[in-house]
C-alpha cells in the first residue's frame, strides 16, 4: 500500500515515519530466532560489546534466509521506492542486538554523515528501515530521533573510534543541543514487529541498554541505485558494492517461512 499524504508529510517534516505492527507476531518471532541464530555464529561479520555479546551482524541477508526475504520485502522496499523515487539497492544490512543489561550506546550522528565520508556516496538518496525484532520500550535502549534535523544538510561531526566497537562520525553535545532546541527529541516505541522509515540525514543515537530485556532491531539501508558509493574504503560486508536494483519478494515471503519452520518442527 503506497504511503499515504499525511505519512509524506510526516516524512518531510519530521524526518521519519513509524509504522506500529507492521510485520505480524509470528514474521517477528521468526527474525528474533534468525537473530539468534546469527549472534551464536563465529564470522567477521557478528561485532561484539566489550562483554563479548553481539553487538551487530553485518549483511545477515547474505548468509540467512529470514534476513534474506526481510531484504527484499516489500512492506519495506515499496515505501523506500516511493520516497526514494526510483530502484533501491542495499547499501548496508545490520541486525542490531542492544542485548539486555550489557548492549552499550550509540553515540549522535548522522548515517549519510559516515557513507559520504568513508564511503563518497553522491547525495543522501537513501533510506533507513529499522525492523523491531523485540518489543522496544522507553526502558531497553530505544532509538531517539531528533525531529527535523534531516533538513540541516550534513553536519560537522568527528571520526570516533574510542567509544564503541563501531567507528562512527559522530556530533558534538552543543550541536545536538542545539538541535533539540528547535526540534525536541523522540523515542519511537513499540511492539515487535514495528518498523520505522527514517531519512539518511536524521540526527539519531541510542542509551545503553541496563534493562533485562534484549532490543533487537534490523536496520536495512537502501540507497538509489544511480546513486551508489564511489569509494571503496570500508569492508564490502559492512558498504556492499552489489548495486543491483532490489526485486521485491511476495508479502507472504516471511509468512510461508514460519510455515515451513513449523511443518519442520513437527
Ligand atoms: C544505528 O544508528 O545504526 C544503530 C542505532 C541502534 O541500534 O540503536
Ligand atoms: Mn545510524
Amino acid at each position: 500500500m503506497p504511503l499515504s499524504d499525511k505519512e509524506l508529510k510526516q516524512f518531510d517534516e519530521e524526518g521519519y515515519v513509524f509504522f506500529p505492527g507492521k510485520f505480524s507476531p509470528e514474521e517477528a518471532a521468526l527474525l528474533k530466532q534468525e537473530a539468534e541464530t546469527v549472534y551464536a555464529m563465529d564470522r567477521k561479520e557478528v561485532w561484539r560489546e566489550s562483554s563479548g555479546v553481539a553487538r551487530t551482524a553485518f549483511a545477515a541477508h547474505r548468509y540467512n534466509e529470514g534476513f534474506r526475504r526481510l531484504g527484499a520485502h516489500p512492506r519495506l522496499i515499496k515505501p523506500v521506492e516511493q520516497v526514494i523515487g526510483g530502484p533501491v539497492y542495499m547499501h548496508q544490512y545490520k541486525v542490531n542486538a542492544k542485548a539486555a543489561f550489557d548492549g552499550e550506546v550509540w553515540q549522535w550522528h548522522q548515517d549519510y554523515g559516515t557513507w559520504k565520508r568513508d564511503d563518497e556516496m553522491p547525495e543522501p538518496r537513501a533510506m533507513n528501515i529499522a525492523v523491531f525484532l523485540d518489543d522496544v520500550t522507553a526502558a531497553n535502549g530505544p532509538l531517539l530521533f531528533i525531529p527535523g534535523s534531516h533538513k540541516m544538510g550534513v553536519i560537522d561531526a568527528g571520526h570516533d573510534l574510542e567509544t564503541t566497537s563501531y567507528p562512527l562520525w559522530t556530533l558534538d553535545r552543543d550541536k545536538v543541543a542545539e538541535l533539540a532546541e528547535r526540534g525536541g527529541c523522540v523515542a519511537p516505541t513499540g511492539v515487535a514487529g514495528s518498523m520505522v522509515m527514517f531519512s539518511s540525514l536524521l540526527v539519531h543515537a541510542s542509551p545503553a541498554n541496563i534493562s533485562p530485556l534484549d532490543r533487537t532491531i534490523a536496520y536495512l539501508s537502501l540507497c538509489h541505485v544511480d546513486n551508489h558509493i564511489r569509494a571503496y574504503n570500508r569492508e564490502e560486508w559492512i558498504a556492499h558494492r552489489d548495486f543491483t536494483p532490489i526485486e521485491a519478494l511476495k508479502d507472504d515471503c516471511l509468512a510461508e517461512l514460519v510455515a515451513e519452520r513449523q511443518h519442520a518442527a513437527e
